[in-house]
């Protein structure tokens, strides 16, 4: 991607949809959207949404809530929502042929679950999620702390590409070869969607980023104050941490409180230089600010893992452009197997901790996502790391995490640049 192939960024933030309120009972519906991807002056993107927007309306729950969904399929064709990052009673997840059923076009499926840990989620499509979640069927999910930060806004912040035509139209070219055996469905353009336009100098704003792109990932600065990260996945970081350039890899999310100085903007960095994604304007001032350091976010009583007692499993990434032979049947697989095999890759009993070491054997970084579960990062001295669901691993790296397996079920474990996970980095393990 280089600099001339993204058009002009404008200065008018693109707005998500107003959302409700933290509710319980929400209703979706997938259907025909028309977009305002592009600047005012060009052209209107037709895509997939909820409830008439891409993204979809933004859903706020509350920590422990139990939750219904009513899904309605109006996209045309089949579907089903997945629950990114929720520890999610397995029936909801969300899977076609491992959890449930793809809901037909005109049908509906009435989704129900707990929510036990506050955080910063998302749903997404996930049939066909390489071109459904392209398409534009994903939204923000947020459950509200029973205890939150003391902030003056809470700011959720999209970050996406798009490919488009000159149009505006999406670029039809879904699920070539190309893009899934080598990177991904890049966009050629790329933007920050802001759930506000305005702050006020000397506000203090918890940033909820959250990285809905099927393949691109996200060096972000965001300059205009100080901030620290607080969370990332939607799980508080033991202390805040200083934010030089944040990192987010496919459906990866960070959490920042930063005290407003100026216009709050959110810049790429790409090959080329930093390119913009989008600016919240300031104005006004607030008379009074709240002051003293960031505190963390208050962590949920999550027991801490004993590594000595895992069990010892390794997944190793294979294939894709230039990354030699493998005995998958497809451009990727994960043990020499491409995508989803009778029985699972592994058998967890509940509650078993599990030590998986994921090594990447290919030329390319992946964001692997195990699905309701978090596991921590484990650093090359053995210490534990951010607890995630979703870890990037370098081309030619690997990084192991360690995961108690608690909640019973079939659970998919993937690479998040969905063209990989759609020819073959995919698999599941089953937890009983
Ligand atoms: Cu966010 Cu299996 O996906
Ligand atoms: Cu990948």
């Amino acid at each position: 991607m280089n600099r001339r192939q993204f058009l002009a960024c404008t200065a008018a933030s693109v707005l998500l949809p107003a959302t409700a309120g933290a509710a319980t009972a929400f209703r979706l519906k997938a259907g025909p959207v028309t977009a305002r991807i592009l600047p005012e002056s060009e052209g209107l993107t037709p895509m997939l949404g909820f409830n008439g927007s891409s993204p979809g309306p933004e859903l706020r729950f509350r920590q422990g809530d139990r939750v219904s969904v009513a899904f309605e399929n109006g996209s045309g064709r089949r579907s089903a929502i997945h629950w990114h990052g929720i520890h999610i009673d397995n029936a909801m997840d969300g899977v076609p042929e491992l959890t449930q059923a793809a809901v037909e076009p005109g049908a509906t499926f009435d989704y129900a679950f707990d929510v036990p840990y506050p955080g910063t989620y998302w749903y997404h499509a996930h049939h066909r999620s390489w071109e459904q979640v392209a398409r534009g069927l994903y939204g923000p999910l947020i459950v509200e702390e029973a205890d939150p930060p003391a902030v003056d806004r809470d700011i959720t912040v999209v970050l996406d590409d798009w490919r488009l035509e000159r149009s505006g139209a999406l670029h039809e070219s879904f699920g070539n070869r190309h893009d899934f055996s080598h990177a991904g469905r890049m966009g050629n353009y790329a933007r920050a969607l802001f759930s506000t336009d305005a702050v006020r100098r000397g506000d203090r704003v918890r940033l909820r980023l959250i990285n809905a792109a099927t393949a691109r990932m996200f060096p972000v600065r965001i300059a205009g104050g100080d901030g620290k990260a607080v969370a990332h996945d939607g799980m508080p970081l033991a202390e805040p941490a200083p934010i030089e350039e944040l990192f987010l890899a496919p459906a990866q999310r960070t959490d920042v409180i930063l005290d407003v100085a100026e216009p709050v903007s959110f810049a790429l960095r790409t090959r080329d230089g930093f390119f913009p994604l989008g600016t919240i304007a300031v104005s006004g001032s607030n008379p009074a600010p709240i002051d003293g350091p960031v505190a963390p976010l208050s962590a949920p009583a999550i027991p801490t893992p004993d590594a000595r007692a895992a069990t010892r499993h390794i997944l190793v990434m294979q294939g894709g452009a230039m990354g030699g032979r493998h005995g998958g049947s497809d451009f990727w697989a994960f043990n020499d197997r491409s995508g989803m095999t009778d029985a699972p890759w592994r058998r967890f009993a509940r509650g078993e901790t599990a030590r998986i070491a994921l090594r990447n054997d290919t030329a390319f970084p992946h964001g692997i996502h195990l699905h309701g579960h978090h596991f921590h990062e484990i650093g090359e001295d053995g210490s534990l790391g951010h607890y995630r669901d979703t870890t990037l691993v370098d081309a030619r790296q690997s990084r192991d995490i360690l995961c108690v397996f608690d909640n019973p079920g079939k659970w998919l474990l993937h690479c998040h640049t969905l063209a990989h996970q759609a020819s073959g980095m995919k698999t599941w393990v089953e937890v009983a």
